[in-house]
């Protein structure tokens, strides 16, 4: 079986993001877990480098726009190269032969008649190289999407006509439930097309910086829309337009898109391939969105996190593993070291790293390294049931993207194999001359070491050849069809020595993010990122609110904070055993004394939080405007912990 595998292709106006990363992560995983199935693969990356923005990015550093293009998207290859992300391409807009397929691309669309000459006439968004209507402005000025001024462009246009697919699209996600993953994220797309489609300008006259026409049109006054040129890589990329080397390939299997650009993927992807005949890719899988320590990354608040930064201190295979251990695939996730460090220590240097420095350590006592899986099965059946039973559920998770229940599946073995070798107790086991028992033990672990490593291996790959060599045999197709799918033991073999996998990490290494105090005035640059945030202001559903739990609380006691302006300490309770500690920024607001024995809403289940060096365990509600703060309170007094909801 044949998989194709992509990620959006990057923009080269800036350095990647940890955003960025985890798109490319999640897509490297899916690639590599492909492989190991023994499904042939291709997997592209690469950079998008036409548009305004780029040019106008370009002229701000002063530099010619593909010298600058070829600078970014430098970094970029540079970093997946670095991070070892095994694509069989990174693609780049500005390649000569994409620029032929995306010129062919047009041609056989206007000759089947989808694409038409006109005039535009709208309010056109640069950053998000999209026109609007003026219904949809904020203001009648400002990008519905990010909130930027537009400006009003009349020009002679291009256009693909969208409105021609709204039916055969709105059929497709019908009969297709999982073209749209999370399905939860289809609403949204299907809301969109019923809404009505209008026909797409695929050209622009305003800049020079993008894709030519083709000759044959002989109107060299229109270069290609961004977007158009972006989505078409998928094929080119492939050998559209050029010699089809590659197009075995399609369609894709799923196109990685974080959630900002489903919609591009989602509508007008598919209909850009139906009119161009061909197949639609299987799966459009959209993330969520990445902030740090619950705020949104823009560096305006200089709290933008390089992935570079993150793995040269901690290690690029430990953020993999956090990342897609930590979300849910398709929900906005939080990058904060403490979580990260949590992840290292407990789960990847106690759960694993421990059990197999143990496993070398008791086979080289008892055993002079030897590891002979001969009485495995005699003494340890139940183990290897509740093993081969984990082992089974892994695959539906990982086709359902569910990275995070795949990982926790997978840390039921290592759960297996620690909980042996505390009740089996194999040094006991020697010492009472029962040698065969101990060494049966040990080489269950070994065994379960082995499969997980297998299994872990598409999102930790140097990690687990580490594990691999140290157990003596190689990942790879044959080992997992023999190991786990055949659900096989490990042959007589000598255990290596290797060094700790996962060194303890003991306080975060690197500088902490610039908090913003709760109630810091917004300068004009953070509005503007404020307010691309409305982006995100996806609807969301019932359960996502729920998520949040709200309860009633009593202020028990509350003292001010010596040195801060702004800074109170409460005791809040919420009926539990002990009041929480709630660090909260309203002193100039209340007074310490006026808020005992009142009541306020608090949100209790947040991360607790450091704020000058005291513990919060929990968020007040309140409103603010420019009259000043209030707190959120019930109407009437309600049992301390109440939920609210
Ligand atoms: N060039 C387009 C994609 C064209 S694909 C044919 C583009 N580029 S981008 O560089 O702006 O974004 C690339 C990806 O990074 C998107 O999927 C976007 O969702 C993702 N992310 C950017 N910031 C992010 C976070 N903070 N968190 C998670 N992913 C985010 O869009």
């Amino acid at each position: 079986m044949s998989k194709y595998i992509t990620t959006p292709i990057y923009y080269v106006n800036g350095e990647a993001h940890i955003g960025h990363a985890y798109t490319t992560f999640i897509a490297d995983t899916m690639a590599r877990y492909e492989r190991l199935k023994g499904n042939d693969t291709y997997f592209l990356t690469g950079t998008d480098e036409h548009g305004q923005k780029i040019e106008e990015s370009a002229q701000k550093a002063g530099k010619p726009t593909q010298e600058f293009a070829d600078e970014i998207s430098g970094t970029f290859k540079a970093l997946w190269d670095e991070f070892e992300i095994s694509y069989d391409k990174f693609i780049r807009t500005t390649d000569e032969d994409h620029k032929r397929g995306v010129q062919k691309a047009f041609e056989v669309m206007y000759a089947k008649g989808d694409i038409y000459k006109d005039f535009y006439e709208g309010h056109y968004c640069v950053s998000c190289e999209t026109f609007f209507p003026e219904t949809q402005l904020e203001d009648g000025e400002f990008c519905p999407d990010c909130g930027r001024t537009t400006s009003i462009i009349k020009e002679e246009s291009y256009f693909f006509r969208l409105s021609k697919y709204e039916d055969r699209l709105l059929a497709h996600y019908a009969d297709n439930p999982d073209f749209i993953l999370p399905r939860s994220r289809a609403n949204e797309v299907i809301n969109f097309v019923k809404g009505g489609l209008r026909d797409l300008s695929v050209t622009r006259t305003s800049f020079k910086w993008g894709v030519k026409m083709p000759e044959s049109l002989h109107d060299d006054k229109h270069v290609m829309y961004v977007w158009l040129d972006a989505l078409l890589n998928y094929i080119t990329a492939l050998g559209y337009g050029k010699d089809d080397a590659n197009m075995h390939y399609w369609p894709a299997s799923t196109h990685f898109v974080g959630k900002d650009i489903l919609r591009f993927h989602a509508i007008y992807w598919p209909a850009f391939l139906m009119s161009l005949d061909m197949p639609l890719p299987e799966h459009i899988g959209a993330h969520g969105w990445w902030t740090r320590d619950g705020e949104k990354m823009s560096k305006s608040k200089g709290n933008v996190i390089s992935p570079k930064e993150v793995a040269d201190a901690y290690g690029a295979e430990n953020l993999r593993y956090f990342m897609l251990r930590e979300v849910p695939f398709g929900q906005d996730g939080d990058f904060s070291q403490r979580a990260f460090i949590d992840r290292i220590n407990s789960e990847l240097s106690n759960d694993l790293g421990n059990l197999l420095n143990r496993i070398i350590g008791m086979s080289g006592k008892y055993s002079d390294f030897e590891i002979d899986s001969v009485d495995v099965e005699k003494y340890h059946a139940k183990e290897l049931d509740a093993m081969n039973e984990a082992l089974g559920n892994l695959d539906g998770f990982m086709e359902n993207m569910q990275t995070h229940r795949y990982l926790e599946e997978l840390w039921k073995l290592f759960t297996i194999g620690n909980v042996a070798i505390t009740s089996y107790e194999p040094w006991a086991k020697m010492k009472e001359g029962k040698k065969d028992e101990a060494l049966a033990t040990v080489a269950l672990v070994a065994n379960i070491l082995a499969k997980a490593a297998i299994m872990l291996h598409p999102v930790m790959p140097k990690t687990t050849n580490t594990i691999a060599d140290a157990l003596n045999f190689k990942i790879n197709n044959d080992s997992y069809k023999d190991l786990v799918l055949g659900k096989n033991l490990l042959k007589l073999f000598n255990i290596k020595k290797v060094p700790p996998l996962f060194p303890r990490v003991e306080e975060p290494l690197i500088e902490e993010a610039p908090k913003a105090m709760p109630d810091e005035k917004p300068n004009d640059k953070m509005k503007e990122e404020l307010s691309a945030k409305k982006e995100e202001d996806n609807l969301i559903e019932i359960g996502q609110f729920f998520e949040t739990s709200l309860k009633i609380g009593t202020v028990v006691e509350a003292e001010e904070v010596p040195k801060s302006k702004k800074l109170l300490k409460l005791q809040v309770d919420l009926g539990e055993e002990t009041p929480r500690q709630v660090v909260a920024g309203i002193k100039e607001f209340y007074s310490a004394e006026s808020l005992i024995h009142t009541q306020v809403c608090v949100v209790a289940n947040l991360k607790p939080a450091k704020l000058m060096g005291m513990m919060s365990e929990g968020m007040l509600l309140a409103a603010k405007d420019e009259d000043g703060l209030c707190l959120v309170r019930p109407e009437k007094p309600k049992k301390a912990g109440t939920p609210i909801g």
